[in-house]
């Protein structure tokens, strides 16, 4: 089997490459990824030279490149999670959204339709999605399947967009889908733009920690490889045409999920109780903020028999030590225009 993973150098995408390459002696994987400043090969180092691995350089937004693969290639399936992903830069810069989130999700759409289409069986297009396209929940209840979509932010609108150009052209075409709509994923290899490996690398180097608004803001936290183990199984056995959530049953609100982060980190820095804590500043709250997000998971867990494999307290105390062991893969992402970033978010 020919597949084709997109945004496989970026964060989770990393963590379906390396599992599809060391599960699946028999097929041939193509990572196509473009290299934003989230895409990073170093991501991969370890299985670069496998047998049934390709590295593809290329904008899901160029609709001849794209075609062009396809027709060399000829995939038979496609597993989807090339994106723009940070709500904040989605705030900075729409377009951008606009452009690969949904324009690069249509470019692919109809090159596997066009691959495809004399024969749709063994085919599979599987969009990788989020829980932010239901929008904020209250204090009570869960997203589910069949939650409205109510999408926020400039990111979670083209994630929803996509999704709905995703069933259309499997209402429209008959082509072969599945969607998930996963919730906050944390780990290894995790770009410190977002709040957990942005605030490991600062209470490396002692500086403060910004949280936004008053911090009760709540996310549904996974482990990554536990969302890489369920993409698999997805591809593999999810029905056609479905949607499934994915979550880590696994609420936190920020500030209490950043003191259990500072308390774990001062443990492992050899420093006293309580120096992390003292880096928490407050600062002025993400426009459009979702006050809560929160999976009901049962559909995987009924339907596929998924469920995340380690505790939040286990999983967060895996990814410090993967950060404090890989100093120079932080060092690298957080020189250059990371800094101008960072300087333009946060001073
Ligand atoms: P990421 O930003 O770490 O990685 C995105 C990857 O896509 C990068 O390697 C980047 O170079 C590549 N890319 C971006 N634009 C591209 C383009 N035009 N052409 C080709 N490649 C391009 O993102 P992530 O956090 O790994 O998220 C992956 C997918 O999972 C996204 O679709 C995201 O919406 C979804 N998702 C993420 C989370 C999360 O918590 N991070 C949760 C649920 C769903
Ligand atoms: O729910 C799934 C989504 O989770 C994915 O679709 C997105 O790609 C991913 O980026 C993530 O979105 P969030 O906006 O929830 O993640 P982020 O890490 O940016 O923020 C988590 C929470 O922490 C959120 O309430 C905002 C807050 N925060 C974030 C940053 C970066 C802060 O308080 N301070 C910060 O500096």
């Amino acid at each position: 089997m020919n597949i084709l993973v997109t945004g496989g150098a970026g964060f989770i995408g990393s963590h379906v490459v390396r599992r599809l390459v060391k599960n699946y002696a028999n097929y041939k994987i193509y990572n196509l990824d473009t290299l934003t400043y989230a895409g990073n090969l170093e991501n991969l180092h370890d299985i670069e030279d496998a047998k049934n691995y390709t590295f593809l350089k290329g904008n899901i937004v160029d609709e001849s490149y794209i075609n062009e693969i396809f027709d060399t290639y000829r995939f038979e399936g496609v597993i989807h999670l090339a994106a723009e992903s940070h709500v904040d830069r989605s705030i900075t810069d729409p377009l951008a959204f606009v452009k690969t989130n949904i324009i690069g999700t249509v470019n692919l759409l109809n090159a596997a339709r066009n691959l495809w289409k004399d024969d749709f069986s063994n085919k599979r297009f599987y969009h990788v999605s989020t829980d932010e396209v239901y929008g904020s929940l209250g204090a009570e209840g869960l997203f589910l399947e069949t939650t409205a979509y109510d999408p926020n932010s400039p990111y979670s609108a083209s994630k929803a967009s996509s999704d709905h150009f995703v069933r259309a052209y499997g209402e429209t075409y008959g082509l072969p889908y599945v969607v998930t709509n996963c919730s906050n994923n944390y780990g290894p290899n995790h770009f410190p733009e977002k709040l957990i490996p942005l605030f490991i690398n600062n209470i490396i180097e002692n500086k403060p920690l910004p949280v936004y608004g008053d911090g009760k803001y709540t996310r549904d936290w996974l482990f990554v490889e536990d969302h890489a183990r369920a993409i698999d199984l997805v591809f593999h056995k999810g029905r056609n045409h479905e949607t499934y959530n994915i979550g880590g049953f696994n609420e936190w609100q920020n500030i209490d999920l950043v003191k259990l982060l500072c308390k774990q980190m001062d443990e492992k820095l050899s420093r006293p109780d309580g120096t992390s804590e003292k880096l928490i500043t407050y600062v002025k709250d993400r426009p459009g903020h979702d006050l809560r997000y929160a999976i009901d998971a049962s559909k995987i867990n009924k339907e596929l028999g998924w469920k995340p494999s380690v505790t939040f307290e286990q999983g967060l105390e895996k990814t410090i030590d993967w950060y404090l062991d890989n100093e120079e893969w932080l060092n690298n992402v957080t020189s250059g225009d990371y800094q101008t970033y960072y300087g333009k978010m946060y001073n």
